[in-house]
């Protein structure tokens, strides 16, 4: 069983990442600001683009994502809104072009910071989605939309549908451990469509999501075969050594060329893996996370592996 989903911890820190009074625990540390920096580049637009740099410059592609996701006012979406739209207009400086098709940059968005959490926000998300998937399109940057909980999956898949009409590149992510996900893979898996494949970062029920590592490991190859057997552009968000080589191995069996599918790993982790695949001419599209509500992002890398709360930990002990 996993370390990932039989984590004692998980629960309680999943729980703790929707907290308001555990984040001003947590935020207040100061200690805590330099462990967050292992997985946040920093809060400004600059610290993201420098790294956006050197990643591209060591033959990465990228995809920032500015964080944020409880809001509970249009003001708040229009200020991400704004945030976007900035950092694409710093790609357009940066004179990366695409290859083979493949764009190096992109932006991953949350609906939810978008608006759709908010009365009436599904409107409001995809009116705002449309904005920064238009200044995407002028500066040759993709946009994928990012999965958060069940709760959210259906409006969220509806969004990219609607949006796909006008912009057929628009990427979306699917997790592995929802049940629904092999058919949402062949749903979604149609000429010129981009999926990113994870396999789920949330709490979620066992009536809706499959429970142990076992089962949404089985669940997350079964949906990489629909991908690579598909028509689309399959995008394999894992740090798991088992599914990258069953996504290789998929690849091939499809006939699939190096430039027809990339792996997506997290900034700060498996850092050197992420080089090595490089190396071997493999795809590899680095999640980069800025901005300063880095907390519930920051509490779900805590909660994927006990070793990096451990870490965390001791580095609390040992400064007290
Ligand atoms: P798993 O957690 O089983 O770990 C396998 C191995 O990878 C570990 O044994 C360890 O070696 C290494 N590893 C994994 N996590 C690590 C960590 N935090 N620190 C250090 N080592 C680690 N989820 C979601 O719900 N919606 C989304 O939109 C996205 N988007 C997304 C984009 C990208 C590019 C990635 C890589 C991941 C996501 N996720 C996500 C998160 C995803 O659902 C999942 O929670 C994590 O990737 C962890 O699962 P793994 O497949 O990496 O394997």
């Amino acid at each position: 069983m996993s370390l990932t989903l039989t984590n004692p911890l998980r629960p309680a820190l999943l729980a703790a990442a929707r907290s308001h009074r555990m984040e001003r625990i947590v935020s207040g540390s100061t200690l805590t600001r330099t462990l967050v920096a292992r997985f946040v580049p920093g809060a400004a637009e600059t610290a993201a683009v420098e790294a956006v740099t050197r990643l591209v410059q060591a033959g990465r592609f990228v995809s920032v994502d500015y964080l944020g996701e409880d809001i509970s006012h249009p003001d708040e979406a229009e200020q991400t809104v704004q945030a976007y739209l900035s950092l694409l207009r710093a790609y357009g400086k940066l004179d990366v072009r695409a290859d083979d098709g493949v764009r190096p940059l992109e932006v991953s968005i949350k609906l939810s910071a978008l608006g759709q959490s908010l009365p009436g926000g599904e409107e409001l998300a995809l009116t705002n989605a449309r904005l920064v998937c238009a200044a995407a399109e002028e500066v040759g940057a993709w946009v994928n939309v990012d999965a958060e909980d069940h709760t959210t999956t259906d409006s969220t898949l509806a969004i990219v549908r609607e949006l796909r009409r006008e912009f057929p590149s628009l990427a979306t992510v699917l997790q592995a451990y929802l049940h629904r996900t092999e058919a949402d893979c062949r749903e979604l898996s149609g000429p010129g469509s981009r999926i990113r494949l994870c396999k789920g970062a949330y709490q979620e029920p066992s009536e809706v999501a499959f429970q142990g590592r076992d089962a949404v490991d089985a669940s997350y190859q079964r949906c990489l075969k629909v991908l690579m057997d598909g028509a689309g552009y399959p995008m394999v968000a894992s740090h798991d050594p088992r599914m990258v080589e069953a996504a290789q191995a998929y690849a091939t069996e499809a006939g699939r060329g190096h430039a027809e599918f990339e792996i997506q790993m997290l900034y700060g982790i498996r850092d050197a893996e992420q080089t090595r695949l490089v190396a071997d001419g493999v795809h590899v599209r680095t999640y980069v996370p800025f901005g300063d509500d880095w907390y519930g992002y920051f509490m779900r890398r805590l909660a994927e592996r006990p070793a990096n709360l451990l870490f965390f930990l001791r580095s609390l002990l040992t400064r007290s």
